[in-house]
């Protein structure tokens, strides 16, 4: 299968594959016993949960299409998603020597530190096109957000609709929203599919067939909302 990552170097490839294949096998691993004793949030204190890596690479190739240069991802843990996202965001703004960013959003601060150290593996340019914002999102998603060009929400499903509307009115006309899992959680996600699907609040949706799902909404609201 191609990968939409150019000109992206080796070691970057390498360490995408690697955290990739043991955020994998830590999904595989986990099972009801885990939960048994220990709160969700215990268990998944050192949990990647990473976006799969084809809805990563779709995600990247997203932002190229779209030239997103302000980006906001609700659920970092280790940062691999981050890293596409960065990558794009990068590439993006190399052509114009404009200033790009993405803002990132963790609560744990162990995964918040472990991420960093993702990012300096991969470089300056990644490292630095990445604001982390460390804490709860419905906090640190409060401020300081601009003409927002791509939102990934990839969140423990209660959080993602509340982060929507944190961000929602800093978007751009034809931002793209995108959430995962949105078959597979369908029945979680209801608040958040309700609401994109809601006319009333200016989005055009599609489900694609990735595994489990990805919703990808387009945001068009009219002139006067905009
Ligand atoms: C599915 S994981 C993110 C995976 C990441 N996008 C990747 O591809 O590597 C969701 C993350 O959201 C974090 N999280 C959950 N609720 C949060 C909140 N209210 N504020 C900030 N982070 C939160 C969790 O700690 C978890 O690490």
């Amino acid at each position: 299968m191609p990968n939409p990552l150019v000109d992206v170097p080796e070691h970057i490839h390498a360490l995408l594959s690697r955290l990739h294949a043991e955020s994998s096998a830590q999904e595989s691993a986990l099972s009801a016993a885990d939960f048994a004793n220990r709160t969700f949030d215990e268990v998944m204190q050192d949990k990647f949960i990473a976006l799969d890596q084809d809805k990563a690479q779709f995600v990247y190739q997203l932002c190229r299409a779209i030239n997103a240069k302000h980006v906001v991802e609700a659920g970092t843990s280790f940062g691999v998603s981050t890293i596409y996202l960065a990558l794009a965001v990068a590439a993006n703004t190399s052509r114009t020597g404009e200033v790009g960013r993405v803002i990132a959003t963790e609560y744990e601060a162990a995964k918040a530190a472990k991420a960093r150290e993702h990012w300096r593996e991969c470089g300056e340019e990644v490292l630095a096109t990445i604001d982390l914002r460390e804490g709860d999102l419905r906090e640190t998603l409060q401020s300081d957000l601009h003409d927002i060009d791509f939102l990934l929400l990839d969140i423990w499903t209660p959080m993602a609709l509340p982060a929507l509307k944190l961000v929602q009115p800093h978007m751009r006309h034809g931002a793209v929203v995108v959430a995962d899992n949105t078959i597979g959680s369908a029945e979680k996600y209801k608040d958040l599919l309700d609401y994109l699907r809601d006319p009333a609040n200016h989005f055009s949706n599609m489900t694609l067939p990735f595994h489990n799902g990805l919703e990808v909404s387009v945001y068009l609201p009219p002139k006067s909302d905009s």
